[in-house]
């Protein structure tokens, strides 16, 4: 409570909002369980904690995915939607609202958003201008375009360029530049860690903002600007409000917005940072509201290496995990397993074995050995305190597990999830070891000793109690049942104010033995068994039977798109680039593709400087198998453009992305 004012401190977190064009995978559930596992500490710790998610249900891939599937944008999305939800209800996801973009209360407020922008001058109509490549379907500037005999053509391809205009409705992100790089630098909690502030900073904001295009005419799947319906809001700007229009932002009843804008935190996976950072600020400052405290982009978990992708068939779906092992065992592991901010790779081998050693034996096993000890030595029941603690064995565990609260929240408000594991858990590696030091089965011999093991035993039931509450926010279901093992019905004995002291825990209950808590698992045979089960859980489409009827023959010389599917490609930013030695074809490039650099050779050497391609956003061509040349191997293929000149040369160029593209953004 604050002193003042005797009202809860407030906490609003918030997960981006998913696309539903397909089922959510364990990266998904990831995000989600972080947001529900910080609530639950908050709301644990006192705060009146609010958590917001929800879905991005327009735009372009939305659309086509529901034409392919024969049904309207809205019927695909409802299905997905209602799978994302039961997905929440089985991992235990207690949200306060699930924010819809196709919700009317978000679009009202996005149209509204967006002419406030307009009328005050910061959103301007204008034209697409610029040189066009059709080939590439790329435009450029004139300062971009490189000179080919008095011609102006294409930087990537060497092909002549044509004018070319095309109406949109722009955002002057310029004009908030110098405020918003000043806003980071003054306020280093804004974004975390703090590696992604230099990012933004030295990426995108330092080198200059590019008013951006904030409406589209090429589909029809979103928001109409009401002013001119003919336009759509940006996909980025619709979804983005979500943060607000669910607190009831613009309307008439914003009690919700007054009492918890601005955010705590806003959770997102790393390559989502640049639109909560740049865009979403420069939106909020134009509306006059505050920024968030903070965005914390966190890792992605990869799957085989990479991140997972729904349309490459690369996941791993929670369900079939959960059906297997409980959701609280799943949510452990996404918590503990890799630091929040750190990519790690999900594999059912690390799961298993992780569930194993902390679960089934480091947490499984204190409870059970406690109360098994109580059953056998004191008939069940909690044995009173005695004397003084033993200075050697009890006190030092008794202080290591009454300062424990403190150091959980200390890592909590960091938001380092596995570290406050971490340090839970080290206080039940104290415990194992305080059993293995202090014998209680020898003591249990000795009736002269019974005060001494009763002491013993109680140390240990109470700080199994500390390790129930403070588990709670990550396995919510575990706590209830080591309680009604230790026999705690008391709601008082399951407080974070009753962790205030050491020694809450009152002789007398009955302790009643109950099922191992995890059981342990033999890896070989689950692994197996888990490998017959579909990682991936098909998505519910829902499409028509006639969709389904025979496929049609492809016309020749064409590939199905599940062909074209395996191709991966992605943005690879260019770290260092030099000639191969004793080559005069190949150069050799050190490329950052956002989860590893890749070592790549390609040969170009005629066509390009090797200094002038460094800090070039390239295109790669990632699970093309490696081979060695020349000794080194090249770990996929560069894309480039070639033509044969009528004067029987060649032109080759290397095909770029567009420098805004993070290294590692997929292409496809
Ligand atoms: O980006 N590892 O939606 P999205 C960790 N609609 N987290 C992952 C992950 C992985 N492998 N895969 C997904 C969008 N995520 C936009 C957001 S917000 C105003 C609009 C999580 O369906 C992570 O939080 O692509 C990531 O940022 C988000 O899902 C992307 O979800």
């Amino acid at each position: 409570m604050c002193d003042s004012c005797e009202k809860k401190k407030t906490f609003y977190i918030t997960t981006p909002i998913y696309y539903p064009s397909g089922n959510m995978h364990i990266g998904h559930t990831y995000t989600t369980v972080a947001a529900d596992t910080m609530t639950r500490f908050k709301r644990l710790t006192g705060y009146d904690a609010y958590f917001l998610t929800g879905t991005d249900e327009h735009g372009q891939k939305i659309e086509e995915k529901a034409k392919e599937a024969g049904v309207t944008p809205k019927e695909f999305v409802d299905a997905i939607v209602a799978e994302t939800k039961k997905l929440w209800q089985l991992m235990n996801i207690e949200y306060d609202d699930f924010i819809r973009t196709t919700d009317k209360r978000h679009e009202v407020i996005v149209q509204k958003i967006f002419r406030k922008f307009y009328e005050q001058g910061d959103i301007y109509k204008s034209e697409y201008e610029g040189m066009y490549c059709t080939p590439c379907e790329s435009f450029w500037t004139p300062s971009q375009l490189i000179d080919k005999d008095g011609e102006k053509v294409c930087p990537d391809c060497g092909r002549p360029c044509k004018p070319m205009k095309e109406e949109g409705y722009f955002f002057r992100m310029s004009k908030y530049q110098d405020w918003l790089i000043d806003y980071i630098e003054t306020h280093p909690d804004f974004i975390q860690p703090a590696a992604r502030a230099n990012e933004m900073l030295n990426n995108f904001l330092r080198p200059g903002l590019q008013d951006l295009c904030v409406s589209r005419t090429s589909f029809s799947w979103g928001v109409p600007v009401d002013f001119d319906p003919k336009h759509v809001v940006y996909v980025w700007i619709d979804a983005l409000s979500n943060y607000i229009t669910a607190l009831g932002y613009g309307t008439d009843h914003d009690e919700l917005m007054q009492k918890y804008w601005p955010a705590d935190v806003h959770l997102v996976g790393k390559e989502i940072v640049r639109f909560h950072t740049i865009y979403w600020p420069i939106m909020l400052h134009a509306l006059g509201l505050p920024l968030p405290k903070q965005v914390f982009g966190h890792g992605w978990l990869l799957f085989g290496g990479d991140k997972m992708s729904k349309s490459k068939g690369m996941v791993q779906y929670a369900q079939p995990i959960v059906a297997r092992y409980g959701a609280d065992a799943l949510r452990y592991y996404l918590m503990r397993e890799m630091p929040f901010g750190a990519d790690g790779n999900y594999t059912n081998e690390a799961f298993l074995t992780r569930m194993n050693a902390d679960l089934a034996n480091d947490l499984g096993n204190l409870v059970s050995r406690t109360v098994a000890m109580i059953e056998k030595y004191f008939g069940g029941v909690v044995p009173a305190w005695t004397g003084e603690p033993d200075p050697e064995t009890d006190a030092p565990l008794m202080r290591h597990c009454a300062a424990l609260p403190g150091l959980v929240e200390e890592q909590m408000n960091k938001l380092q999830f596995g570290q406050a594991l971490i340090e839970i858990w080290k206080v039940i590696g104290e415990c194992n070891k305080y059993i293995d030091v202090t014998q209680p089965w020898v003591l249990g011999k000795d009736e002269a000793q019974k005060a001494r093991l009763g002491n013993v035993l109680l140390v240990l039931a109470e700080c199994v109690r500390f390790v129930a509450v403070l588990i709670g926010p990550f396995m919510p279901s575990t706590p209830e049942r080591i309680f009604a093992q230790l026999g705690i019905a008391d709601p008082a004995l399951k407080t974070w104010e009753s962790l205030g002291c050491f020694g809450a825990l009152p002789a007398g209950l009955k302790v009643c033995k109950g099922e191992a808590l995890f059981p342990r698992i033999d890896v070989k045979k689950e692994l197996e068994a888990l490998a017959g089960t579909p990682a991936t859980k098909p998505a519910p489409q829902p499409r028509p039977e006639k969709k389904q009827e025979k496929k049609p023959e492809l016309p020749e010389g064409c590939i199905a798109f599940g062909d074209f599917e395996k191709v991966k490609m992605c943005v690879a930013r260019v770290c260092a680039c030099e000639k191969v030695e004793k080559s005069d074809k190949l150069l050799k490039f050190d490329l950052d593709i956002g989860t590893e650099h890749r070592t790549v050779l390609s040969g170009v050497a005629k066509f390009h400087d090797p200094e002038s391609l460094v800090g070039k956003n390239l295109i790669l061509l990632k699970n093309l198998a490696p081979r060695k040349i020349m000794g080194i191997e090249s770990q996929g293929m560069l894309l480039s453009s070639v033509q044969a000149n009528p004067d029987g040369t060649e032109t080759l160029r290397l095909l770029t992305a567009d420098p805004i593209m993070a290294p590692g953004a997929e292409i496809g």
